[in-house]
């Protein structure tokens, strides 16, 4: 008997490494409410679980994502649209405590370069497209684009991208800082492993500080971003991790951090 396969597949990428893939391929991997919801609830369980340090999020087949799901919108109400609070789901990714790395595979379009904003790495493969087409659809976006796109690579580049709708090649995400690197097709999937196992070496408290201090510093005024950092720099002291650090580099020996 064939059982459907899951929207959503989580899987082990390597020792303390979780793979998060997209499996809509028929559809793009297009974000409708069913996949929403499993990605929330995805990343829910990986914030959960202590043995998983670091995230890749990948999308199969050709794409990896290309936004909302605009089947399953098209003739929705305003109302209907507030009803669904797809905010909601949205925040289980963006507030996930570990590193995210997207593993950008194919098209990145609307929701889906807005998924890709919300990682904190985004590597692209050398054929993936990026773009907010959702003005091409009489909307704007609606989950973040307008905000995280600005604040990556600035306003007149941002404008550009969301007043004409028009994609942009992985080479020009990276020269504008929408993109972090772009590696060859074939390559990117064995670049995200080595990549989060890197990261899944060091200090997991550390880097989730680094994360919440980045994320939520660029809101602040600079003083208070500074208090904040100040804050998190002190605390990280009352961790094993840190002393085990700092002691790994006096005797000259290589540390082995617990997240503790
Ligand atoms: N929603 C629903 N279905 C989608 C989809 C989407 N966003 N994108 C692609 N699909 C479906 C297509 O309808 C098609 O299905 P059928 O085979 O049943 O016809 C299948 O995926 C393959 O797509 P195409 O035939 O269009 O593939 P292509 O290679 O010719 O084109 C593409 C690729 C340029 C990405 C094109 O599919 C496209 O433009 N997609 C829409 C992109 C878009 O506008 N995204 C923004 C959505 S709004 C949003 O995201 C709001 C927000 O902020 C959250």
């Amino acid at each position: 008997m064939s059982s459907t396969p899951p929207i959503v597949i989580l899987e082990d990428l390597a020792p303390h490494v979780a793979l998060v893939r997209l499996n809509r391929p028929d559809a793009l991997n297009a974000l409708d409410m069913a996949t929403r919801l499993a990605l929330s609830d995805v990343f829910a369980k990986l914030a959960d679980d202590a043995d998983v340090r670091v995230v890749v999020l990948t999308g199969t087949g050709k794409a990896f994502a290309a936004g909302a799901d605009i089947k399953d919108v098209a003739t929705r109400s305003a109302a209907e649209m507030m009803a669904r609070r797809t905010h909601i789901l949205w925040q289980s990714i963006a507030q996930c405590p570990k590193p995210v790395i997207a593993a950008v595979n194919g098209w990145a379009l609307g929701g889906g370069c807005e998924l890709a904003m919300h990682a904190d790495i985004i590597l692209a493969a050398r054929s993936a497209k990026f773009g907010q087409p959702e003005i091409k659809l009489g909307i704007i976006p609606g989950a973040g684009g307008t905000q995280r796109l600005v604040r990556a690579v600035g306003k007149f580049r941002a404008m550009k991208l969301l007043m004409t709708g028009a994609p942009i090649d992985a080479s020009e995400a990276e020269r504008i800082g929408l993109v972090t690197e772009v590696v060859d097709d074939a390559d990117l999937m064995q670049r995200a492993e080595a990549l989060a196992s890197e990261l899944a070496a060091l200090p997991p408290m550390a880097l989730a500080e680094i994360k919440d201090v980045v994320l939520n510093g660029e809101d602040l005024p600079m003083s208070s971003a500074l208090a904040l950092e100040r804050k998190s720099y002190q605390l990280l002291f009352a961790t094993e991790d840190q002393k085990e650090g700092m002691a790994a580099f006096i005797d000259k020996r290589k540390p082995r951090f617990k997240g503790k």
